[in-house]
């Protein structure tokens, strides 16, 4: 009898732990109260859920454009669901890779496996902004970002921080950024000291992803670290800061991309970038299917060619 308890309550705190083991950045990052009512509001849609978040049934692309007009949802990211809807106003919903499902199973994972990538967004911004202010940091600075625990998925004792149970809420700074082009256009006066600050974020943060457009130059001359996300990522197992060979290779990589970002000051280089993201503009719909506009394609071998030559 003895057993079964010491067995029983073992299997007990194994499991709170597990279910507990990042409330301290679920608390941190929920959202406040109004703008949770106008997020409850929009999941109460069954459409919009379907489509967007069960992603069970096997919708085309163009009924699941028909959802997203119905709600005046804007895509602003070639492979990720992130959109703006005027029904939320002031922020952006981040709501994972299109592809990226854990309840049917996507291409890059396997069904039922827990995945951790969409939410890694806030756990990430939470550490840069502690080393920012930490430092603290002149130049380099994050967006606020909130989770939203989807209605009915996990219940008080499993609140586990994955992307089967939160979608992210980010403030929506576009007015304060500037566009791809000047964004460019500014980097070529970039300076070593704000480069040594991304240099510390990769060191002491584990920030891969210095590519240039997730590192927007706002109008009073600081640096936005907008896309937070942990890269390449999606498992349980390699998820904020368990897995040490992996955050060595992150900061490894991050100092790789840090150094590229001044490959801008060649020009080549730069219409190469710009090539990217006009061929980009046909993924900036909901629901198309990646790989099917060989253009984009081409734009990014282009791009690859060229950084290639210059390193
Ligand atoms: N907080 C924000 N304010 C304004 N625009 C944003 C913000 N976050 C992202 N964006 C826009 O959305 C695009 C995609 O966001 P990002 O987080 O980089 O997604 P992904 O992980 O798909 O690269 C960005 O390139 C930027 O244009
Ligand atoms: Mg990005």
């Amino acid at each position: 009898m003895k057993k079964i308890i010491l067995v029983t309550s073992l299997c007990l705190s194994v499991f709170t732990s597990d279910a507990c083991e990042y409330k301290h950045i679920i608390d941190r990052a929920i959202s406040p109260a109004s703008l949770k009512a106008r997020v409850d509001q929009l999941f109460q849609n069954q459409d919009f859920v379907d489509a967007f978040i069960e992603r069970k049934n096997k919708m085309s692309n163009a009924q699941r454009r028909a959802v997203a007009q119905k709600y005046q949802m804007q895509k602003i990211a070639r492979w990720n669901y992130i959109f703006r809807t005027p029904l939320i106003p002031g922020y952006i919903l981040k709501l994972g890779p299109i592809h990226w499902t854990n309840s049917f199973g996507g291409f890059l994972v396997r069904a039922k496996e827990v995945t951790n990538k969409n939410v890694s967004r806030v756990a990430y911004q939470q550490l840069i902004a502690d080393v920012v202010e930490k430092e603290p940091l002149k130049h380099v600075c994050v967006v606020q970002k909130y989770l939203y625990e989807i209605p009915g998925r996990g219940d008080s004792k499993d609140k586990r921080l994955c992307d089967d149970n939160f979608i992210v809420l980010v403030e929506d700074i576009a007015d304060i950024l500037l566009s791809p082009e000047e964004n460019i256009e500014q980097y070529k006066y970039v300076t070593e000291e704000l480069l040594d600050e991304l240099r510390i974020i990769a060191r002491q943060a584990y920030v891969a992803d210095f590519k240039m457009p997730n590192c927007v130059f706002g109008k009073d001359g600081k640096i936005y670290l907008i896309d937070t996300e942990q890269t390449n990522r999606a498992h349980e197992a390699d998820f904020f800061l368990k897995n040490s060979h992996q955050m060595a290779a992150d900061t490894a990589e991050g100092l790789r991309l840090i150094g590229r970002l001044l490959k801008v000051r060649d020009d080549d280089y730069c219409k190469a970038m710009l090539r990217v993201e006009c061929a980009s503009a046909p993924y900036y719909e909901m629901g198309i299917e990646p790989d099917d506009t060989p253009t984009l394609s081409a734009a990014f071998i282009a791009l690859t060619d060229k950084l290639r030559e210059l390193e």
